[in-house]
């Protein structure tokens, strides 16, 4: 027995690893072992009752030192393994593996803000500091909102300067963001000054500058004694803050059904500076149509003409941020292509 301890130790001393310290667990202490076979190999019909009993003690002895120093060894294997990994990597979850801290790390890509989400956002905040709310609305609308309140009935031409996505359940894409007029003045009655930014669809001849699905932001503004001067100078404001610099815009007459007087105002075109190019034609682009409610969208958005007046505008969101962003052609915008949306700086 002793000789089997001195064997045990010695190959303990060797033993480094934990697969090492099984190893010798095995052959000592295993089915078959050296101490599990001692026992086996006796004879103790050749043995006196004391030497029987003597050698129960020993053996239990043996048995007990060498599940000891079996543990101890394995402790040791363990703890060597850890400040191994320690010294030169991380530990993951149970698995330790060797990581190399020193390796830069993989950069991740930031997004952009669509560029008509930015100028929208630039928008809401220049009307906002001119009180007006901002209002959401739907994109699928009532062929009443759409046409009929704003004072053009299905026998109206001016049906036909908005070919119009009808969908099955008679309700229409909303050709233009005048849809929430009269919602917005039911809803909140006057005094009102609100915007309305969304996207609009026509069924459209695509070029630079004219797309099917495009966005636009409605101004509305109802009050007593609202004339053509407030407008021009909401106007003014917006494109001095927009630009931040002077720029040429004309007010030409325009006829839209749901205004009395109507104009057209125009910006000149920030690529060719009036002289025509592909994407304005004829030096100016069309941007802002506007002027002063008819009085029969008033009355059907329960306002009393007689006793309010007011004026609206709805914007070409999409050309502003073409010219905003010096963006020449419309149809970059819908074109899902991430080289277009890269050139846009990163918002954290
Ligand atoms: C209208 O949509 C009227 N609802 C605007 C209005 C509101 C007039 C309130 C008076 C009072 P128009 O069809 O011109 O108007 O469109 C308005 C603006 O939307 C245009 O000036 C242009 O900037 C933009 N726009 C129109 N069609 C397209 C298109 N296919 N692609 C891109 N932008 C467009």
């Amino acid at each position: 027995m002793t000789m089997l301890r001195e064997q045990l130790l010695d190959d303990l001393s060797q033993a480094t690893t934990a697969e090492q310290v099984e190893q010798v667990r095995i052959k000592f202490l295993g089915r078959k072992g050296l101490i599990t076979n001692l026992a086996k190999d006796t004879d103790f019909s050749k043995l006196s009752p004391e030497e029987k009993r003597d050698f129960g003690a020993k053996l239990n002895d043996l048995k007990r030192l060498a599940t000891d120093a079996l543990q101890e060894a394995a402790d040791r294997a363990k703890n060597a393994a850890e400040s191994h990994a320690g010294a030169g990597g991380a530990r993951i979850g149970q698995e330790t593996r060797l990581i190399d801290l020193t390796v830069p790390g993989s950069s991740s890509t930031l997004g952009t803000l669509h560029p008509v989400t930015m100028i929208q956002m630039e928008l809401e905040q220049i009307f906002e500091g001119m009180g007006f709310c901002v209002l959401d609305s739907p994109e699928a609308e009532t062929e009443f909102n759409n046409f009929e309140s704003l004072n053009i009935p299905g026998d109206h031409p001016a049906r036909d300067m908005q070919d119009t996505f009808w969908l099955q359940n008679d309700m229409v894409l909303r050709t233009h963001t005048s849809a929430n007029q009269v919602r917005a003045l039911k809803r909140f009655g006057a005094p009102f000054r609100g915007i309305f930014p969304g996207r609009c669809f026509r069924y459209e001849a695509i070029d630079p500058s004219h797309e099917n699905t495009f966005y636009q932001c409605e101004g509305l503004m109802v009050d007593r004694n609202i004339s053509v001067a407030n407008l021009i100078g909401v106007m003014k404001t917006l494109l001095s803050e927009i630009f931040k610099k002077e720029v040429k815009v004309r007010l030409r007459p325009g006829f839209f059904p749901f205004v009395e007087p109507g104009f057209e105002l125009d910006l000149n075109c920030l690529f060719c500076g009036g002289a025509g190019c592909p994407t304005c034609g004829d030096g100016w682009i069309e941007l802002i149509p506007c002027g002063l409610v008819h009085p029969r969208v008033l009355e059907f958005g329960g306002i009393d003409p007689n006793a309010f007046s007011g004026f609206a505008f709805g914007l070409g969101l999409t050309r502003l941020a073409m010219m905003r962003y010096g963006i020449r052609d419309i149809r970059h915008f819908n074109s899902g292509d991430v080289r277009f949306y890269e050139q846009f700086a990163p918002i954290v």
